[in-house]
């Protein structure tokens, strides 16, 4: 196939920041998204509806003119937090709260320690229909970081999902066969989020040949094996799992440097390299769910109603790029050619 039509997809998982960096980051989602879940590990963390709300507006302004994009706001839990800010949320049309176990990523040191705590909260959630949104990995230090994501699954996961069988958990950014594996025999209620980075890269991707610290994201790239069964997990165009960039931008000397940050700015280049991928697996008919029905038909959101035509065609991602702050950042596959690009 040289040419694909598809409704008008979303990103179900991704990061805008704050301040003038949404002039960049708000467009380059905007220019193929119709929607967005924004994630809330802002400095402070956005952990109340009146935050929430705050942010929106500021998304808001930094779409371009002509663009119909709207952010999907989420809370970021804490153990502070109430069954009313749970309330409040849903009053202010918050559509989720986003779980990172303290310390787990990037900004989540406010994050919750001690997910029992967090039970009232979550029956909250699941009385007001707000989805649980989870980064999935133990914290523990003595727990090695390639193992983190599958011993959350046995710790955490499995108590979450049997004790609030209705609450919807998204099970983010996954990365491993175990995740896959889980959210296959979870519940309707479980699904999960897929970023092009560990569907294209493997920890080789990191580490053969010097450390590639653009390819450094959490949770940390899997071993092959893992990335086949991702890859097999959305050809098989089941609808637990859909698109989710976790495009995450850091400056440039953020990530080059001795304590080098997690995460990768996927957004330029993210819906085009998922076509790579569908395309290269044979499963370019599976796009389509993957990247515009099941993840709103999992948040009980209208389907979009336009289309986005991608069209096979080399084009090479920048090297680099200028940030509103005057700052470089490096692009997720910058240099590198993508097969598919938007018409
Ligand atoms: C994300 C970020 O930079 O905010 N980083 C990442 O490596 N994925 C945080 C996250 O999604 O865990
Ligand atoms: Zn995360
Ligand atoms: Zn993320």
């Amino acid at each position: 196939m040289q040419k694909i039509t598809i409704t008008t997809p979303d990103d179900w998982h991704l990061h805008f920041r704050d301040g003038d960096i949404l002039n960049e980051t708000v467009p380059a989602t905007a220019r193929c998204f119709a929607r967005a879940i924004v994630m809330p590990n802002l400095v402070p963390a956005v952990t109340n509806a009146k935050l929430a709300l705050a942010y929106k507006q500021r998304i808001l302004d930094a779409v371009p003119e002509g663009s119909q994009f709207q952010p999907l706001m989420t809370l970021f839990l804490t153990n502070d937090m109430t069954p009313q800010d749970i309330v409040d949320a849903k009053t202010a049309g918050v559509v989720a709260a986003k779980l990172y176990p303290a310390g787990a990523t990037t900004n989540s040191a406010a994050a919750v320690k001690g997910i029992e705590a967090m039970h009232p909260v979550f029956a909250e959630m699941e009385k007001q229909g707000l989805l649980l949104l989870i980064h999935g990995e133990v914290t523990e230090s003595h727990i090695d970081i390639f193992d983190r994501e599958k011993v959350f699954i046995d710790q955490y996961l499995r108590k979450i999902v049997a004790d609030f069988p209705t609450l919807k958990v998204v099970f983010e950014h996954i990365t491993t066969s175990d995740a896959a594996q889980f959210v296959k025999e979870s519940s309707e209620n479980v699904a999960a989020t897929i970023t092009p980075q560990h569907l294209m890269l493997n920890r080789n991707d990191l580490l053969v040949g010097g450390v590639k610290p653009h390819n450094y994201c959490l949770p940390v790239l899997k071993r092959s094996t893992h990335q086949q069964a991702l890859r097999e997990a959305v050809a098989s165009g089941s609808s637990k799992f859909f698109l989710g960039t976790d495009s995450a931008p850091h400056a440039k000397h953020a990530k080059e440097s001795a304590c080098g940050c997690a995460g990768c700015y996927s957004a330029w280049s993210a819906l085009e390299l998922y076509t790579q991928v569908f395309d290269e697996l044979d499963a370019l008919d599976k796009l389509e769910g993957f990247a515009s029905f099941h993840g709103a038909d999992f948040y009980g959101l209208p389907r979009n109603t336009g289309t986005v035509t991608l069209e096979k065609q080399d084009w090479q991602v920048p090297e680099s790029l200028t940030l509103p702050s005057g700052d470089p950042i490096v692009p997720f596959y910058a240099g590198q050619t993508v097969s598919w690009k938007i018409a």
